[in-house]
């Protein structure tokens, strides 16, 4: 395989893989899998809106059985169709679904509309939704842009501008009609949607296993777990750190920062994170110091407070010294000697605190 791809044969190669993959490794079943009637289709995304496959199957299911066409769900009665929708939440879709069911009943000689346009107009279709429709139904040539399909092209093509923007919405937009397979679309924009629910996942990805984790560019780069970006998370923030250095016969308390915020997998002291900086005679004797260090510690040295701006956070903080007498019990932290301390890799805002003041 090539090592430099320009833009145009990346795209090729990334639908022809996504397609290769559909035919031979997309285990996923779903009843409205290659369905034609345009009722069921806009039936099975109306429930999907803001629902979780598992549990819109069984609803999907009992709505086909008891109405199989949209003139016998226009027909039912408000009450009835609510008492079926119970449970799924967002009623709002519920009174869309029976206003849509009505007009194409009563107002459309029972016949599901065929421009992507007129289904757009529909009451409850966004322009996702119509795509779907029209694609799966239609083999229109209009690509599906949910969380699934902005996830799997933010991380293969390596973009991080928001997709909660309109520069965001705009760029993954025009690039996901870019790519659609204009022959086959609804095999193409289900089989995307279903990548990024089975393989290019939110959490735990399956990149090892990924048949695009060659050329993916986050996979590369290792952004998997930063992308998609969105422009509500990136708020800055700014916290205020109290690491407390705690030394107990030579050995100092240390633990791995494992939680999904800054700094993952890296190492450092006791942290007690404070919502607003505090002034240091309140934090030595708060509780938060005391049930953390017991009550045998003596203060060694209190830093002055530091500060780090990273690209969406300010940290402020520092560093209390102190030589304990006995264990503390908290079991987040192990005690380490020194040379063992060498060893471990630390945050620039710790490592800048060795170097100021050396290994204490
Ligand atoms: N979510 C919304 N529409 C979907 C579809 N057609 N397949 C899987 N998940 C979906």
């Amino acid at each position: 395989m090539q090592l430099y791809m320009n833009k145009t044969e990346k795209a090729t190669y990334f639908i022809k893989n996504l397609i290769f993959w559909n035919k031979q490794f997309n285990k996923r079943n779903m009843p409205w899998k290659g369905e034609k009637d345009p009722y069921k289709i806009w039936l099975s995304e109306i429930i999907l809106q803001q629902t979780r496959v598992e549990q819109g199957l069984a609803y999907f299911n009992k709505f086909v059985k008891k109405y199989p066409n949209v003139n016998l769900l226009a027909l039912a009665t408000d009450n009835d169709i609510f008492k079926m929708w119970e449970g799924l939440g967002y009623y709002s879709r519920c009174k869309n679904l029976i206003a849509t069911a009505r007009f194409i009943a009563f107002e459309n000689a029972g016949i599901f509309p065929k421009k992507y346009s007129e289904i757009l107009n529909l009451r409850g279709v966004g322009p996702y939704t119509a795509a779907a429709i029209a694609s799966f139904a239609y083999n229109l040539p209009y690509a599906v842009v949910d969380g699934n399909v902005l996830r799997v092209l933010a991380r293969f093509f390596g973009k991080n501008i928001p997709i909660d923007t309109l520069a965001g919405k705009k760029y993954f937009n025009e690039l996901a009609q870019n790519l659609l397979d204009k022959e086959e679309p609804g095999i193409y924009n289900q089989a995307i949607m279903d990548f990024g629910a089975t393989i290019c996942k939110p959490q735990l990805p399956i990149c090892s296993a990924c048949i695009l984790n060659k050329t993916c560019v986050s996979f590369k780069k290792n952004l998997v777990k930063d992308l998609p970006v969105k422009e509500k998370n990136l708020v800055k923030k700014h916290r205020f750190f109290y690491y407390i250095i705690a030394e107990l016969n030579g050995k100092i308390y240390v633990k791995k920062r494992a939680e999904k915020d800054i700094w993952q997998n890296l190492w450092e002291f006791i942290l007690i994170e404070q919502q607003e900086k505090v002034p240091m005679e309140d934090f030595i004797t708060s509780t938060a110091f005391s049930t953390i260090l017991g009550k045998n510690a003596t203060i060694k040295n209190i830093s002055p407070f530091y500060k780090q701006q990273l690209t969406h956070q300010t940290i402020e903080g520092c560093f209390v010294l102190v030589k304990l007498k006995s264990g503390i019990s908290n079991k987040d932290y192990t005690l380490i000697s020194k040379s063992e301390m060498q060893e471990l890799a630390f945050p620039r805002f710790i490592t800048n605190y060795f170097e100021r003041n050396g290994l204490f």
